[in-house]
């Protein structure tokens, strides 16, 4: 299914003629045509970076199909005549596309209805237009106090308007220091 790269260099390259023959196997019409019907997906370490806008966007088709490489990735051919777009889950190279896919279909899958056991928990978290893109507010359980380490009292004041200002709050100044979380 790969073989060496034309030019010379090291790896191997995953073949236009065995993606052909895959996809069409697996939908019985010309891959050119099926990328017309529904979004297929390159995973590359370059390509469009996911975020939950990306994801969101996703869950909303009604079927999508994920093409993973290895090794050296795919003949440019599958990027320009099969794949529609190409998505990356972050700046850095694993070994091959299975993880990253997986990454992608979990991102997507935990937004469709039933996914959850409750649904607002995908209503108010990170980057949720709920909280205008920011990253969540923290969140504390039982104990209230564990080796000194206590709750923030407003927390457990039971006034729901302070708890709902104060998350917006934390939510806010975690987005302006993004990262250093
Ligand atoms: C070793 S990588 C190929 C790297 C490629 N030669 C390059 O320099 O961009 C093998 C495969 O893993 C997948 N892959 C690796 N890193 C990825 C990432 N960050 N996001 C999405 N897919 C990734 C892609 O399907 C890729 O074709």
């Amino acid at each position: 299914m790969d073989d060496t790269p034309f030019g010379g260099g090291a790896g191997m390259v995953l073949r236009v003629d065995v993606m052909e023959a895959a996809l069409r196997g697996r939908y019985g019409i010309d891959p050119v045509e099926l990328r017309a019907r529904r979004r297929v997906i390159a995973m590359t370490p370059g390509g469009r970076l996911l975020d939950e806008q990306l994801a969101g966007e996703l869950s909303r088709e009604p079927e999508l199909t994920i093409l993973c490489g290895r090794y050296e990735g795919f003949d440019e051919r599958i990027l320009d005549h099969f794949a529609g777009e190409q998505i990356s889950i972050g700046r850095y190279v694993l070994s091959g596309g299975e993880l990253a896919a997986m990454v992608l279909c979990d991102a997507v899958l935990r937004k469709l209805p039933g996914a959850l056991g409750d649904e607002q928990s995908a209503v108010q978290e990170s980057f949720s237009a709920a909280l205008e893109g920011n990253p969540e507010y923290p969140h504390y359980t039982r104990p209230a106090d564990h080796r000194g380490w206590s709750v923030p009292e407003v927390l457990l004041s039971g006034h729901h308007a302070r708890i709902e200002s104060w998350r917006r709050e934390q939510s806010r100044g975690r987005g302006e220091s993004e990262g250093s979380c």
